[in-house]
C-alpha cells in the first residue's frame, strides 16, 4: 500500500523544517515543490525561468506546470513506496487532480500546520537557507553558530528572494484565497490532522511524529479518492 503524507500550511508555518525530520525518521523522501523550482531555477532550466517570475512575485506557478513536476517527481522508484510532500497541493484544482491520481487504498494523512500570520512574518523575516545543502535556520530561533554559516554543512546561508516583507503579504494573501481552503477538502475526506505550529520545532515534531505513529498503528484510514 502506498502511504502518502501531505504537509499543508501557510508560507513559513514550518513545512520545510518538519517534513525534513519527518522524512529521516519514516525513511519517506521529502518531495517540495518549491525546493523542485529552486533546483530548476539554479540549473537555468526553461521550467526555473518560468517559475522564476511568479515565485519572486509571491504567486503561485499555474497549476497545469505544478502537476507535470510533481507527477513526473513522485514517478520515480523511490516514492513507489510513499513520499512526503511539502508545498503541494496548494489549490483545490492541484488537490482534485492529485486525488484522482491516487490508487484506490492508498494509505493519506494530512496534516495541517497552524500558525497565525503574525508568526509567519517574524519567521520569513529572519529565515536563512543554505546555498549548499538547503539546511533551513533562522537569525533569531535557530542562530548559526558562525554568522552567515550553514551549522550542517559549512555552506552560505542566505536569504530567500521571496523572503521580502512586501513579497510575504503576497504569498499569505494568496494563501489564505487558494490554499486555506484545503484544510476544508481533506477535513471532508476524513484524513486531516490539525497541529499546532506555533510551538519549539522540537514540541512540533514530537507532536508530527506521534501523531504520525498513532496513525500508522491504526493502520490508518484509506483516502476517500
Ligand atoms: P515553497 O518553497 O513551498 O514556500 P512556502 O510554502 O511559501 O513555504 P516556505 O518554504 O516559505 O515555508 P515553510 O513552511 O517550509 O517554513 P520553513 O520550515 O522554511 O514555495 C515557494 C514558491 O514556489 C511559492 O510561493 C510558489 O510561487 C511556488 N510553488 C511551490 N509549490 C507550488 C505549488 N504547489 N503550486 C504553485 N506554486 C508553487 O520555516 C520558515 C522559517 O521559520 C525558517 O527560518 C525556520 O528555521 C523557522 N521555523 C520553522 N519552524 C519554526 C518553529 N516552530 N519555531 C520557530 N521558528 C521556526
Amino acid at each position: 500500500m502506498v502511504f502518502v503524507v501531505i504537509l499543508l500550511g501557510a508560507p513559513g508555518a514550518g513545512k520545510g523544517t518538519q517534513a525534513e525530520r519527518l522524512a529521516q525518521r519514516s525513511s519517506l523522501p521529502h518531495v517540495s515543490t518549491g525546493d523542485l523550482f529552486r533546483a530548476n531555477l539554479s540549473e537555468g532550466t526553461e521550467l526555473g525561468k518560468t517559475a522564476k517570475t511568479y515565485m519572486e512575485a509571491g504567486n503561485l506557478v499555474p497549476d497545469e506546470i505544478v502537476l507535470g513536476m510533481l507527477f513526473d517527481r513522485v514517478a520515480q522508484p523511490d516514492c513507489h513506496e510513499g513520499y512526503l510532500l511539502d508545498g503541494f497541493p496548494r489549490t483545490l484544482p492541484q488537490a482534485e487532480a492529485f486525488d484522482s491520481k491516487l490508487d484506490a487504498g492508498t494509505n493519506l494523512v494530512v496534516f495541517n500546520l497552524a500558525v497565525s500570520d503574525a508568526t509567519i512574518v517574524k519567521r520569513a523575516a529572519g529565515r536563512l537557507l543554505c546555498k549548499a545543502c538547503g539546511n533551513i535556520q533562522h537569525a533569531e530561533f535557530s542562530p548559526p553558530k558562525k554568522d552567515g554559516v550553514c551549522d550542517r554543512c559549512g555552506g552560505e546561508l542566505h536569504q530567500r528572494a521571496d523572503d521580502r516583507p512586501e513579497v510575504v503579504r503576497e504569498r499569505l494573501s494568496v494563501y489564505h484565497a487558494e490554499t486555506a481552503p484545503l484544510v476544508r477538502h481533506y477535513e471532508n475526506k476524513g484524513v486531516l490532522v490539525s497541529i499546532d505550529g506555533e510551538r519549539a520545532p522540537d514540541e512540533v515534531f514530537q507532536d508530527l511524529d506521534s501523531r504520525l505513529e498513532e496513525h500508522c498503528q491504526e493502520g490508518g484510514p484509506e483516502a476517500r479518492v
